[in-house]
């Protein structure tokens, strides 16, 4: 199966709105070409998460197609609205990498899956968010490699440095993002629309996505997922 894993310059800057989007890009592209594609989206690990209240997990498997979900969804679903290191502390457990390899690879065998079907993994937080005392979510979507990997950035003030940040520390682990995308996760301000043109003029990065208010430009990163 092909994996997407859908990283973060923080938390809440778009990565599930980027997944959905995603998802209904991908279903509308397979009823338009009459050839059926199979897709997941999956969040391994949340945060702030109740069985009985939207979440995530929730989100992204509602808009699933033509697959099912692994029984334990999220694997690590972890009550507490902190980050995942912490949360899985106070409820005692310890978030395990390995784990999580075996858990997505068990489900993938399971489905029977082949080179054209599609899961897209939504990580907890930012890039470097603590996953456990020694791990990060970089240190997770190393171990789902081969992967294709997509980092959110918001659409707002402080993007140029965010980004910055964020692609320097992942160039200096060896790992760079595959795809940069940007979503309007924050509300609307003076740079909002604009950030995309700007990374390119000042060499930070070339966004293949921007995902406004009211429209998404999401093809070109589709057609470079699908290649
Ligand atoms: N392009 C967009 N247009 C409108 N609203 C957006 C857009 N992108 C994100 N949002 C909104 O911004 C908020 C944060 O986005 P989202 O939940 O996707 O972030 P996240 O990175 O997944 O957060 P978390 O770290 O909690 O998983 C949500 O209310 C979402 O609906
Ligand atoms: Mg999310």
């Amino acid at each position: 199966m092909r994996r997407i894993v859908i990283l973060g310059t923080g938390t809440g800057v778009g990565k599930t709105h980027v997944s959905v989007a995603l998802g209904r890009a991908l279903s509308a592209r397979s009823a338009a070409t009459g050839s059926p594609r199979r897709f997941a989206l999956l969040k391994p690990i949340e945060s702030g998460f109740s069985p009985d209240a939207p979440s995530d997990a929730s989100r992204l498997a509602a808009e699933s197609q033509a697959i099912s979900l692994p029984s334990q969804h999220p694997r690590y679903a972890l009550a507490e609205p902190i980050s995942p290191h912490l949360a899985a502390r106070r409820a005692g457990i310890c978030i395990d990498i390995p784990s999580l390899q075996s858990w997505l690879a068990e489900w993938e065998r399971e489905q029977q899956a082949d080179a054209g079907d599609l899961a897209v993994i939504e990580t907890a937080g930012g890039v470097f968010t603590p996953l456990s005392e020694t791990s990060t979510n970089f240190d997770l979507a190393r171990a789902l490699e081969p992967a294709r990997w997509v980092l959110v950035a918001p659409d707002a003030l402080g993007v140029l440095h965010e980004l910055t940040a964020t692609l320097t520390a992942l160039a200096a682990r060896g790992r760079s993002p595959d795809f940069v995308a940007l979503s309007a996760a924050r509300e609307p301000d003076a740079s909002t629309g604009s950030n995309a043109a700007e990374l390119r003029r000042l060499g930070i990065a070339d966004p293949a996505a921007v995902l406004g208010r009211d429209a998404n430009d999401l093809a070109r990163l589709l057609e470079r997922l699908l290649a």
